[in-house]
């Protein structure tokens, strides 16, 4: 059976409005991997970036509950510095090519000028197919060394999200 985005849309929305979030992460996640390994969804929802084109797109924002099912497709090393979502929490879904991940360990939370200072604690290769719950102040960073396709579920629009200030020591 293939598995669509209504699909995925229709399956994250009923676990966010009956079970509170981290509750549902795992079931969320379950779903992220279902599309994963459905090479139709990929090739649709994923798709090649032309030159200059933005690396994220927005494929589904939920009016109702606020979470939003993004791509990001990067054509070449994207390297992010270690950050929070603010407020929200963030599925991650790799879809093609390998992310460097290395979550980080909060060693002084907004104790000093609001900045949030952590080191780091573990990091771990997502390829194709894994998939990774990021709860509500957990901060991570990832490394994309070659063409990577994602699969991004996030709470609320990160876009319009402000991050915390963090600083790595
Ligand atoms: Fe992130």
């Amino acid at each position: 059976m293939p598995y669509s985005l209504n699909d995925l849309v229709a399956d994250i929305k009923d676990i966010i409005l009956s079970e509170k979030l981290p509750d549902g992460s795992d079931k969320i996640c379950y779903f992220v991997s279902k599309a994963l390994m459905d090479q139709k969804f990929i090739s649709e929802n994923l798709p090649d970036r032309q030159k200059g084109e933005n690396p994220r797109e927005i494929l589904y924002e939920d009016k109702e509950t606020g979470f939003c099912v993004c791509g990001h497709v990067y054509s070449t090393e994207a390297i992010g510095s270690p950050h929070d979502h603010g407020s929200s929490w963030a599925v991650y879904g790799q879809a093609s090519g390998e992310t460097e991940m290395t979550d980080w360990e909060i060693i002084k939370d907004k104790s000093v000028n609001d900045i949030i200072y952590v080191k780091p604690f573990k990091t771990y290769t997502m390829k194709a197919g894994d998939v990774h719950f990021y709860g509500v102040g957990d901060v991570h960073s990832p490394l994309r060394k070659d063409p990577v396709r994602l699969l991004r579920i996030e709470g609320a629009n990160l876009d319009n999200i402000k991050r915390s200030n963090i600083q790595a020591i």
